[in-house]
């Protein structure tokens, strides 16, 4: 039996003895009653009567354990020309001064805080601060509109919102403070205080009474020690997009995120304490929150906080730039940024300039990755480039190559096989298990392993009815896929409205709630059209209402700035048609997968249930009349 799968059985034949081996590489203040408390399913606790705090374990640790000189974070700002260091002992003390700011404005134990800010230290230093004294931190992304915002300050609650006056995109300023502002108006709470990070490129107005600005906020302020906290206590909540326009907070439990996220590190990602580690993503999404963030400090590895784009900041070789400089020697992306330093630099001729002898694997997640991709990655890096899936809820990869383990062959295409801890199978929608190689839900048999969700914020019947409903015994993950004869996991689609833009989820049922409240249309639908460089981009059918006779491309340009102002820039919805109609079953159900395979130019089954065959025929002509289909 190989290493890989010997270790699998283990972290499901014993998972107490699995998991609290993993255990004893964290720091407790005390040590937990029970390793697994499964007592009430699917609200799995782990590590119940355990305390500990997250910051220490990110922190404090390491300077107790000689690495308080050795660089924790560096931020590398192309869009600033910036790159700075900190070391283990700077960060803890900015921590520590900052979580005394926290403590001086009244933040307590479990508190929510909202942080709306972009890549830059302070980000980190607020994040690790709430966990310092036991608040919960929600960073909400910088590329989500005010309405967005005002949905999760009205969800957690916060008592206090960190934010900065400005992110910074290619050729332009995101100005975040009158967003906050927009939020804070349509919310109906009302949190007490707003500290804001000025940054020079963009001053924001501040509200007297109410915001702070970041250096005014120290002034006089004493550092804080780490609290203890209960391992079942949430360390953050991070909202995702569901099937409605109500985003999910997704609560991440104390205990198991330390434990799950500083295994991961050695078993999954092959590193070890003092390397550096490297994950291009954004500070607001998941893989920010473990990979940005907590994993490489719970680890003592060095972490790259990266404000910048595969492309454009300043050209495709930015991010073997910054392999070289920092010498990093596991990186993580989403293929989405391979597929844009492809496209402007197909031979990687800009890679030539650099030394990436340090880097020892590529990961890659979020999205489907295509095998012509994976190839293209590890011929111009010759590292093995690694596809793994996880999502928001789960917190860490749930199939993966664990290369600290048995590095098992690389099949494109697939992520592999599941890590220890996560018991994979394939479902029929009578909760039988499919024959291998036969396309069925991706579930996962309960007990769910440490760092996964215990809940939705506040809303334990919503995390029933999202996950747990459909197949009795099973995490529901949304996910449609086979394993095959060999073992081998393919993720082929979503079960939901999710659709993945550039590695970014969102929701096609949130962006049909705007299309929907425009004055002049009836009835729409949104898909998520296949697009060579980000994956999938979402596109929009309007059927207008009776007597509306003005240009269809005005109504098409209203609804486009719509989703820009509601949702955010980052839902990308640029494209929308309209149609006579939309096609629908019999039972009135909007037919979504035949309209996308019709965009896709894909052949499709006829539904059997369809209302009227002709509609697909009208709404091919309206997308090649469009200019969106070739034939
Ligand atoms: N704040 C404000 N706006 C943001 C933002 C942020 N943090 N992030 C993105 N946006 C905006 C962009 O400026 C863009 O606006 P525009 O419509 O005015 O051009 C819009 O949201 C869409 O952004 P994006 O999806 O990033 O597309 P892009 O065309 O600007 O860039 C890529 C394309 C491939 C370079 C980019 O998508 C990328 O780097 N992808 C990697 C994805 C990734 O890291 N995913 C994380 C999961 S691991
Ligand atoms: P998020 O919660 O934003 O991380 O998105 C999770 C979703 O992204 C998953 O449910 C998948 O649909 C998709 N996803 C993430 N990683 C992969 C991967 N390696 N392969 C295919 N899909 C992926």
């Amino acid at each position: 039996m190989g290493q890989y799968e010997d270790i699998y059985r283990r972290s499901h034949e014993d998972p107490d003895a699995f998991w609290a081996a993993a255990a004893a590489d964290v720091v407790w203040q005390k040590r937990w009653d029970r390793v697994l408390d499964n007592d009430r399913p699917p609200f799995t606790r782990w590590f119940a009567g355990g305390r500990l705090n997250t910051c220490d374990n990110a922190l404090d640790r390491h300077l107790r354990e000689g690495r308080a000189d050795q660089a924790a974070l560096i931020y590398d700002s192309p869009v600033t020309g910036t790159v700075r260091e900190f070391s283990y002992r700077e960060l803890r003390d900015a921590v520590a001064l900052f979580a005394g700011v926290l403590r001086r404005q009244g933040v307590a134990y479990g508190d929510r805080v909202i942080i709306y800010m972009p890549m830059v230290p302070e980000t980190v230093i607020a994040m690790l601060a709430c966990t310092r004294i036991g608040a919960v931190h929600s960073v909400v992304f910088g590329g989500f509109a005010a309405n967005e915002l005002a949905k999760r300050i009205d969800d957690a609650k916060p008592v206090l919102v960190v934010a900065a006056s400005c992110g910074i995109e290619p050729g332009r300023i995101v100005e975040y403070k009158p967003l906050l502002d927009g939020a804070l108006d349509l919310a109906e709470h009302k949190p007490r205080t707003c500290i804001v990070v000025q940054r020079p490129m963009c001053e924001a107005a501040m509200q007297e009474g109410r915001d702070i600005e970041w250096h005014a906020a120290h002034e006089g302020v004493e550092p804080e020690d780490c609290v203890e906290v209960e391992a079942t206590d949430p360390a953050y909540i991070l909202y995702t997009s569901g099937t409605t326009g109500v985003p999910k907070g997704v609560v991440r439990p104390t205990g198991g995120h330390a434990v799950a996220l500083k295994w991961s590190m050695r078993n999954i990602y092959g590193v070890e304490p003092g390397e550096v580690y490297w994950a291009a993503s954004d500070v607001g999404w998941v893989v920010g929150h473990s990979y940005i963030v907590y994993a490489p400090l719970f680890h003592g590895c060095t972490t790259v906080l990266y404000e910048g784009k595969p492309v454009g900041t300043p050209d495709a070789g930015a991010f073997w730039r910054v392999m070289a400089q920092h010498r990093v020697s596991c990186m993580f992306t989403a293929p989405t940024a391979m597929r844009a330093i492809r496209k402007e630099d197909p031979d990687a001729l800009l890679l030539r300039q650099y030394d990436l002898s340090a880097l020892k694997s590529q990961f890659l997640a979020g999205e489907r990755c295509d095998p012509d991709t994976l190839r293209w990655t590890e011929e111009v890096l010759g590292v093995p480039v690694i596809d793994h899936w996880w999502q928001t809820e789960t917190g860490w990869p749930i199939a993966a190559n664990c290369l600290g383990i048995e590095r098992l062959p690389v099949k494109p295409g697939s992520p592999t096989a599941p890590v220890p801890g996560w018991r994979i199978e394939v479902l029929a929608p009578d909760c039988t298990p499919v024959a291998p190689g036969e396309i069925g839900a991706i579930s996962i048999r309960i007990p769910l392993p440490p760092g996964a969700l215990p809940t939705l914020w506040q809303n334990d019947e919503r995390f029933i009815e999202s996950y747990f409903s459909a197949y009795p015994g099973y995490y529901q993950t949304g996910d449609a896929g086979i394993i095959d004869e060999d073992g081998y996991l393919h993720i082929m689609s979503r079960t939901d409205d999710i659709i993945n833009v550039a590695g970014h989820r969102l929701s096609t049922g949130g962006m049909e709630q705007v299309l929907a409240s425009h004055p002049d249309v009836a009835e729409c639908a949104v898909i998520g059209a296949a697009d060579a460089l980000k994956g999938q981009v979402p596109m929009g059918f309007l059927v207008l209402k009776d007597g509306v006779n003005r240009p269809h491309s005005q109504v098409v340009t209203e609804v486009v700035r719509m989703v820009r102002d509601e949702i955010g820039p980052v839902a990308s919805f640029r494209q929308a048609i309209v149609v006579g109609r939309l096609p629908k079953t019999r039972s009135g159900k909007i037919l979504r997968g035949t309209m996308q395979c019709i965009a896709d130019d894909r052949d499709y089954p006829m539904p059997a249930t369809i209302d009227d065959p002709d509609i697909l025929d009208e709404i091919a002509t309206a997308l090649r009349d469009a200019g969106y289909l070739s034939g």
